[in-house]
């Protein structure tokens, strides 16, 4: 169980997603129905849109037990083969960030996804040989920020696929809404669109500044979350109306005072903020783009007319 009360634990209580939502809740019952484990689940997209939520959920609807790991948390083959040993059947096994996995952990994967096995070396040089060990029936969900991240043999072996799309203003604002009453907050209709339309299509975003600015609707005002609190506390933390943050700005106008607007190469944009170009490339410019700030280009990205425009440049 995870913790944290404001993610819903049914797909009933979860709010947006709704192709994925639906098409995940024919498989559980199609696999319910049959008592098989369901097949293994890969989500994709930006960070804060919900896979793990959705991966508790599943656990849950399902009736069995979640693992939860990290590609970057497991080193050696062995440590994987562990893990997956130690599963009970139908357990369902979460790996975030899967396509940081080295190639020697993700291949032992190969064989658990198709056949519920594991492949062990015994023995060295001649007589070295290797010993198959059947695994319990388990669910494997993978989470990745983009598909592309992954190997094609990793790739091929979830039978399902999810794409996870930002939120909607209306969706956030419902998330909020929710999140309000689970905290206790009283909250009205335009304090929740305020917070929503600031919360870059992404949850995990909207319930962070639910919780700072009901901190200013306690302490500043009379404990309500109004568009007046709201607006108060989203100035004060620098998201400004479309939800873009300082690092969001600064990637803008980098790109505009340093690289002319561009066409620059995200290497060199991310050296010249001192940023990660894979952070750069999966948090920052997912929005950006969808927003339609920066362009992808094959020489470079560039920026667009409608980021000077809010900018006021
Ligand atoms: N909290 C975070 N994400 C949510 C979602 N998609 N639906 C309901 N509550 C949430």
């Amino acid at each position: 169980r995870i913790e944290n009360s404001l993610r819903p634990q049914t797909l009933d209580e979860y709010i947006g997603q709704e192709k994925v939502k639906n098409t995940l809740k024919i498989y559980i019952e199609a696999a319910k129905q049959r008592n098989e484990s369901l097949d293994h689940v890969l989500f994709y997209g930006p960070p804060g849109l919900g896979k793990t939520t959705l991966a508790s959920i599943i656990a849950n609807e399902m009736n069995v037990n979640l693992k939860i790991t990290s590609g970057p948390a497991i080193e050696k083959p062995g440590e994987m083969a562990a893990i997956l040993n130690n599963l009970q059947s139908g357990d369902l096994l979460f790996v975030d960030e899967i396509h940081r996995l080295n190639r020697q952990v993700e291949e032992v994967l190969y064989p658990a996804m198709e056949d519920y096995a594991i492949d062990i070396m015994i023995g060295k040089g001649a007589s070295a040989r290797s010993i198959r060990l059947d695994l319990p029936h388990f669910t494997l969900v993978g989470a990745t920020t983009r598909a592309g991240l992954l190997t094609a043999p990793l790739r091929d072996r979830f039978g399902v696929v999810n794409k996870l799309e930002f939120y909607t203003p209306d969706e956030l604002k419902t998330i909020i809404v929710r999140s309000a009453r689970v905290l206790g907050t009283d909250i009205d209709e335009k304090g929740a669109s305020e917070i929503a339309s600031r919360s870059r299509g992404t949850p995990r975003l909207a319930n962070r500044l639910l919780k700072r600015v009901r901190d200013f609707a306690q302490v500043k005002y009379d404990g309500a979350i109004t568009e007046e609190v709201a607006k108060f506390a989203l100035d004060l933390l620098e998201v400004d109306k479309l939800g873009l943050d300082n690092i969001d700005r600064t990637i803008l106008t980098t790109m505009i005072e340093k690289f002319s607007g561009g066409p620059v190469g995200l290497d060199t944009l991310a050296a010249a903020l001192g940023e990660d170009s894979g952070t750069i490339e999966d948090v920052y410019e997912p929005y950006l783009i969808k927003n339609g700030f920066i362009n992808r280009t094959p020489r470079g990205r560039v920026v667009t007319e409608s980021a000077y425009y809010h900018l006021g440049l």
